[in-house]
């Protein structure tokens, strides 16, 4: 089937921005757009209910994301922000092959820690599905140069922050198990490759030693976006009261979690897919 082609014209520059994860790790990005965008209105989707996303097998994470990324078109968005490396890795090309408007994802950010690394020792902590990506390969086959990249799959770490659970003994454990072997590697980068990963910074510094530079693309995503939006013409001019909408799978089990996390979030609605 042939998609419309984007035209940028028809586009209402005062249409939100959708925004989605699996749960509340999006939030990391959301806030660094906020920051660039402040007077763009946001959907940010969170799937909660169905999380992780990042030991699911790939077919059911590009369907789940085409079911989102629906739901927000039919909201009126402009463009999607995919806040989800899982989802960027597995289902951004399908994605962007079948549906008309901008759609950008965030991934591992190797490219930058290879090339300031001293060590030539870098880490990448990111979900099993991520770091067995044919995407995720080629970035490490692209970027790393000289750089020996030392990728681990991180199951449970995401579930740890989605119950907000950022320094507890379980969460500690956990980060311990798979962060020791790269501190003992000597990496001086650590990629946080999930956006979930941003929440567990403190705890991470403690294991890791403030020597070592956690890097995270969410600026670097909101940049992008920006940029995306005025090359197109659809940035928005002004709005007296930007807002932020949130669809929530789970929401009544979940929103606690939202409201530690997003002071404030006030507007929270039934994700139903
Ligand atoms: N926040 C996610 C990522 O950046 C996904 C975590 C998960 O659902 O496993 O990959």
């Amino acid at each position: 089937m042939t998609i419309p082609a984007f035209n940028p014209l028809l586009v209402d520059p005062t249409a939100p921005i959708g925004v989605l994860d699996s749960g509340w790790g999006g939030l990391s990005v959301l806030k660094a757009l906020r920051q660039e965008l402040p007077l763009e209105d946001f959907v940010y989707c969170a799937d909660c209910a169905r999380a992780p996303w990042g030991d699911k097998p790939s077919t059911w994470i590009v369907e789940r994301c085409r079911q989102i990324c629906r739901m927000l078109v039919a909201q009126g968005v402009k463009s999607i922000v995919l806040a989800c490396n899982t989802a960027t890795a597995e289902a951004a090309d399908s994605l962007r092959a079948t549906m008309s408007l901008p759609i950008i994802g965030i991934e591992p950010a190797v490219k930058p820690a290879a090339a300031r690394s001293k060590t030539l020792s870098i880490g990448v902590l990111a979900t099993t599905r991520t770091i067995q990506s044919a995407r995720y390969c080629s970035l490490v086959a692209r970027f790393a140069n000289d750089a020996v990249v030392h990728s681990v799959a991180a199951p449970g770490l995401m579930e740890c922050v989605e119950r907000g659970d950022f320094d507890g003994p379980e969460t500690m454990a956990l980060l311990h198990h798979y962060l020791d072997p790269l501190r003992e590697a000597g990496v001086d980068k650590l990629v946080l490759g999930c956006t979930h990963y941003p929440f567990l910074a403190d705890a991470i510094t403690s294991i890791m030693g403030d020597r070592v530079e956690l890097i995270e693309p969410g600026h670097a995503v909101a940049a992008v976006t920006r940029r995306r939006l005025e090359q197109n013409n659809t940035l928005r001019a002004a709005n007296a009261a930007p807002s932020v909408r949130f669809f929530v799978s789970g929401a009544r089990e979940h929103s606690g979690v939202l409201n530690r996390l997003w002071a404030g979030a006030a507007c929270v609605e039934e994700l139903v897919l």
